[in-house]
């Protein structure tokens, strides 16, 4: 659905490519996410991808079309979401703000009307249509952008950030859209500094650094990079100055015995960093002669912001 052949991009003022050999496809009905650190690239490809600047070198296609050669074709398949709030009008409502989008994407005055309402009570903004944009909160603007994407109802979606400054009630009603819209067979491009979402919402996460991109894989492949793991031991008890004392006694002979890589503990919780060669029998027993009450241990795999912090340098 989304097909990119190395490409290249240098902002005239800027030293070295922004993008730099960047090639990857999306498949009809993926969620993909760009990951990377901040200045990575990642809302310049997304400003390829939805034509408002052209790359210096490659190609890429979108529903099949070349977006420079069928610049018009390509545009009426995808909806943007960008972080960009000037690209609404400050004075209009919400709905006038859609309406005057909706007629340039030609969309019919007899449809338009229903079609802004209905794509408001899909945003949940229904309730503040006729309210002046520039009234509007973080979120609102933010949802009021998803509401402009959806209007044309374009097989492709690029969403650059769709949940930042977003309360959580929001962004769940957000990433329920974009789920419904992926059942619908839309490919959906994402971008987001959220690791839980990315963890919950991807097929495949595309991880881009300075401007190239340098992985692609699905979220269980990225923490396979990482062979760290923690082993959170919970206890029962309440512990004195000198019962913390001890603690950090026993913490020093499983540091020595067990090949871990770290170990810390406050309040009633005891965490152990550690990799392959963890001697976990040896660091049980240790814990188990401690005659400290043990209400629960945890393994916990690594996470995704683990992968990102390696992988981000
Ligand atoms: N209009 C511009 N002119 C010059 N350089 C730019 C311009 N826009 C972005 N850049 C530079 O291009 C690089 C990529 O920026 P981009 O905005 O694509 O990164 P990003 O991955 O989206 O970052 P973030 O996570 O902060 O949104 C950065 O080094 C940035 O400073
Ligand atoms: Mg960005």
């Amino acid at each position: 659905m989304i097909n990119l052949n190395n490409i290249q991009f240098k902002y005239p003022k800027k030293e070295g490519f922004a993008l730099d050999d960047v090639s990857f496809s999306i498949s009809p009905g993926e969620i993909f996410t760009l990951l990377g650190p901040n200045g990575a690239g990642k809302t310049t490809l997304i400003r390829i991808l939805s034509g408002l600047i052209l790359p210096h070198q490659g190609k890429v296609t979108i529903c099949d079309h070349d977006i420079q050669l069928k610049e018009y074709r390509v545009r009426r398949s995808v909806g943007l979401v960008i972080g960009d709030e000037r690209t609404f009008y400050f004075r209009l409502s919400g709905a006038q703000n859609l309406e005057f989008f909706g007629g340039l994407y030609g969309i019919k005055r007899s449809v338009l009307k229903n079609r802004v309402i209905e794509v408001l009570e899909k945003v949940g903004l229904q309730d503040d249509a006729k309210l002046q944009y520039m009234r509007f909160s973080t979120g609102m603007k933010k949802r009021l952008s998803m509401a402009r994407a959806l209007l044309h109802d374009p097989d492709v979606l690029l969403l650059d950030e769709p949940n930042s400054g977003v309360d959580p009630h929001s962004a769940k009603s957000i990433r329920e859209i974009i789920f419904s819209l992926k059942k619908q067979d839309k490919t959906i491009l994402l971008t987001t500094h959220d690791m839980e979402e990315a963890e919950k919402m991807s097929d495949r996460i595309g991880f881009i650094k300075n401007g190239k991109l340098i992985k692609i894989g699905k979220v269980e492949e990225y923490k396979n990079l990482i062979n760290k793991k923690r082993l959170e031991i919970i206890f029962n008890n309440t512990f004195s100055a000198y019962d913390k004392a001890l603690v950090r006694d026993m913490m020093n002979q499983i540091k020595i015995v067990s090949h871990c890589d770290s170990i810390d503990f406050n309040d009633n919780k005891m965490r152990i960093s550690y990799n392959g060669s963890f001697d976990m029998n040896r660091t049980l027993h240790i814990l188990s002669q401690s005659g400290y009450d043990i209400s629960k241990t945890n393994t916990i795999e690594a996470s995704l912001e683990d992968v990102f912090i390696k992988l981000a340098g």
